[in-house]
């Protein structure tokens, strides 16, 4: 502590400095205090999260391509599915809930766990992350955003064209003849009848086992081999075949960037991994950027 600064508040630092260093194994008297100070600060800016040498990269890039999962929506109050505490899916099954024999099995218990969902998506709000994105698809000539997401947030914040690999939970289409249907008559059925041929209705998802939206997956992995920049954002990518976009990107010679607060399998592998929640890193990116481009 430098002479004469033995005020209060530089007392109340000190000991916001003794509590984040233990456990560390670092020494407090060894330590510069205004070090560590700067530390304390830079650790909750998102700023100092994004790398200088990233954003005149991105600022110059013409073609950018996003692909979000469940973390984009978690700001939005939405539980991810592997998170280990919040996780759907460590509350639930995906064999019970998310397959087509889970639905064979029974389609009362699926078809109201998807309306609990849908209760919970109506009821949230797009987050800074969605709005950033937003933001992002007016900054650069060519866009793609592929979404893992089923609840239609980006939609709802914005978003303009969005690649929906998974489905949309708000959409509901008849597990026999695998059309929408947008309107029934409510006659007491859980799950509801298909008015035209009486088959049950299941929300409009990819369930594990079932595959791909071709034409949405052909989008996908053009925009993601056709880009100067992919961003991973809020996906463990475990869940294949979106988990192999960034690589499809990387191996196309795009600059991959993850943002993620959490370390994925992917994260040893792309340029950039940012360490952060997606509602803050990505509106810090998007003001950063715009900054550039203003000079
Ligand atoms: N910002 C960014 N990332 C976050 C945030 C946040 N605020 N909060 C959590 N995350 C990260 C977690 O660290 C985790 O890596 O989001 C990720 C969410 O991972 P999953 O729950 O596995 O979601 P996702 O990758 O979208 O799952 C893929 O699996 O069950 C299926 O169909 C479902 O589309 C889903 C697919």
């Amino acid at each position: 502590m430098q002479p004469g600064r033995d005020t209060k508040a530089e007392l109340n630092r000190r000991s916001q400095v003794c509590e984040a260093l233990a456990g560390t194994g670092v020494r407090v008297a060894k330590v510069d205090l205004i070090v560590v100070v700067g530390f304390l600060k830079r650790r909750n800016n998102p700023a100092m999260m994004i790398p200088a040498e990233l954003v005149p990269r991105l600022a110059i890039a013409k073609s950018v391509t996003v692909l979000t999962g469940a973390g984009v929506s978690a700001e939005s109050g939405i539980p991810t599915f592997r998170d280990a505490q919040t996780g759907l899916w460590a509350k639930y099954s995906p064999e019970e809930l998310a397959t087509p024999r889970a639905f064979r099995r029974n389609p009362r218990l699926v078809w109201e766990w998807y309306e609990w969902r849908r209760k919970l998506v109506a009821g949230a709000k797009p987050n800074p992350a969605h709005f950033a994105l937003v933001e992002m698809e007016g900054l650069f000539l060519r866009f793609h955003l592929i979404t893992q997401n089923m609840d239609g947030l980006h939609q709802r914040a914005g978003s303009r064209h969005v690649i929906e690999l998974h489905g949309n939970i708000m959409r509901t289409k008849c597990s026999d003849e695998n059309t929408v249907v947008s309107s029934w008559k409510d006659m007491g059925d859980i799950p509801p009848k298909c008015p035209t041929c009486g088959g049950l209705l299941r929300p409009d998802v990819v369930w594990f086992e079932e595959p791909m939206p071709e034409e949405e997956m052909q989008e996908a992995m053009t925009a993601s081999t056709h880009c100067d920049f992919f961003f991973s954002i809020g996906t463990s990518t475990v869940v294949y075949p979106a988990a192999a976009l960034p690589s499809e990107a990387l191996r196309s010679g795009a600059t991959v960037v993850e943002i993620n607060p959490q370390p994925t399998p992917f994260t040893p592998q792309a340029h950039f991994a940012l360490a952060g929640a997606a509602g803050v890193v990505l509106p810090e990116l998007v003001r950063a950027i715009s900054a550039l481009r203003r000079f």
